[in-house]
């Protein structure tokens, strides 16, 4: 395969980071192609902890061309401040980084709204991330984004941003009597932004449809499918599209045969922000499981404390089936070593009907009942195996039920943050 679309099965936050940063050492090409710096990840290489919110994480590997592609959201300051972090710790993009020009720019309005929205909505939150990720992509569907391109002809950018920010005053001061934001401050900086980008605008996506027809390429999904603005559990979704189809359309990749999609979960469920959680963990249980701190279970982008639950096979059966997924890559299968019992929700109870699929309105959400079956804990470290095989006979039976019950291959676990900590069961590119 020539192309693989790593994807979030849940609600982000699966450890995709640490999957891609493996793949990458196959991959000529590593893309991300949509979302913002919303979403985050954190690799572990050496010691040496990165976090990432924009540049694809497989930029780790020095073969690696990385690209950012139109169909993203940039907070340009974020992103010129990975590319000095990366820089300070040795790592030289210049030849080997591509920011497309097509893709939408977060400006300081962007950012305002989102958190007056969230503040206005009160008990109706989304919990967003604050970063305007969802004004930002109004703004492109109604057709007065300013984009990456844009930042790169002062004159040009001098007359779209004075009348959006004429725009967007006048709209802010009726609907939260907000006092406006002054031209000159933000044209000045983001001309500044424009000129420290320069160097790695280019039109990634041509580059990319040359490659996949050759090369390995590596598409990273941002967050988790359902988060997708669609079909996950709107409106407590994020503004892209999450799935593998969004993925490629937002790298200007068509449908292709030859890309595999592949899937991450957690061993159990997480979510920030609001949003149903069906199986969210009891607070008997909840002392079974270690802290937070223990699981690194705190947001990479917010620091907020995730929600965890166990692992729901009703979603994960729709996000499979969502995203097409070939294989299953199952993360933070540790976290569960001390558990006693283990527990899969199989369906749900709704009004006193069973059910397999995941409600469409939000109202039956809260209903929802989840069905369980148990099955024994291992109650031993799996951190230190790099078989699948060597897994303690409950692990494996753990692992065994979830690919049955889903009609799919686990390809991969990780045990463990380190890099090493990985049992591969499966190869991934053929070629390199
Ligand atoms: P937004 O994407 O900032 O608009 O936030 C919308 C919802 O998606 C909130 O519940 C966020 O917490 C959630 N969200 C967005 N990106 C991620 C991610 O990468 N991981 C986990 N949750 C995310």
């Amino acid at each position: 395969m020539p192309g693989i679309v790593v994807i979030g099965l849940q609600w982000g936050d699966e450890g995709k980071g640490k999957m891609v940063d493996h793949l990458a050492s196959q991959a000529h090409f590593v893309v991300r192609s949509q979302g913002g710096n919303n979403a985050g990840h954190t690799i572990v290489v050496k010691g040496c902890e990165y976090r990432f919110h924009l540049i694809p994480s497989g930029v780790l590997h020095s073969h690696v061309q990385a690209c950012i592609t139109g169909g993203t959201v940039i907070d340009p300051n974020v992103l010129l401040a990975e590319i000095e972090i990366l820089k300070s710790n040795g790592i030289e993009l210049a030849g080997r980084f591509m920011l497309s020009p097509f893709a939408h720019v977060i400006f300081p309005y962007h950012r305002e709204i989102d958190r007056l929205s969230e503040e206005k909505k009160g008990q109706r939150a989304i919990g967003t991330t604050g970063r305007g990720i969802g004004p930002c992509y109004q703004d492109k569907a109604a057709r007065i984004g300013l984009r990456v391109g844009d930042l790169l002809d002062p004159a040009m950018l001098r007359q779209n941003l004075q009348a959006v920010i004429a725009l967007k005053n006048e709209e802010m001061g009726k609907l939260f009597g907000h006092s406006g934001f002054v031209f000159d401050s933000i044209y000045l900086e983001y001309l500044e932004y424009g000129n420290r980008l320069r160097p790695y605008v280019a039109q990634a996506e041509i580059m990319i449809a040359q490659a996949i027809k050759e090369h390995n390429v590596l598409f990273e999904g941002a967050h988790g499918i359902l988060l997708d603005n669609t079909f996950g559990t709107y409106p407590f979704v994020t503004a892209s599209s999450t799935l593998p189809s969004g993925v490629c359309a937002g790298a200007g990749v068509g449908p292709r045969p030859d890309i595999q999609v592949l899937g991450v979960c957690k061993a159990y469920t997480t979510r920030v922000g609001s949003g149903p959680l069906p199986t969210a963990l009891s607070k008997e249980e909840e002392r079974f499981f270690p802290t937070h701190e223990a699981m690194r279970e705190i947001g990479t982008t917010t620091g907020r404390k995730r929600r965890i639950g166990w692992l729901d096979l009703v979603l994960l059966r729709y996000a499979i089936s969502l995203s097409n997924s070939s294989s299953l890559v199952l993360t933070k299968l540790d976290v569960l070593d001390d558990l006693p019992v283990v527990k899969i929700c199989i369906g749900y109870s709704l009004r006193g009907r069973t059910i397999d699929y995941p409600p469409v309105l939000g109202e039956d959400w809260e209903f929802l009942e989840p069905i369980y079956e148990e099955l024994p804990g291992w109650r031993s470290s799996t951190q230190d195996i790099h078989d699948k095989e060597k897994l303690p006979i409950h692990a494996r039976e753990y692992l065994d039920r979830i690919e049955q019950l889903c009609n799919i291959p686990i390809a991969a676990v990780s045990v463990g943050p380190r890099r090493e900590q990985t049992i591969i069961a499966q190869p991934f590119f053929l070629h390199m």
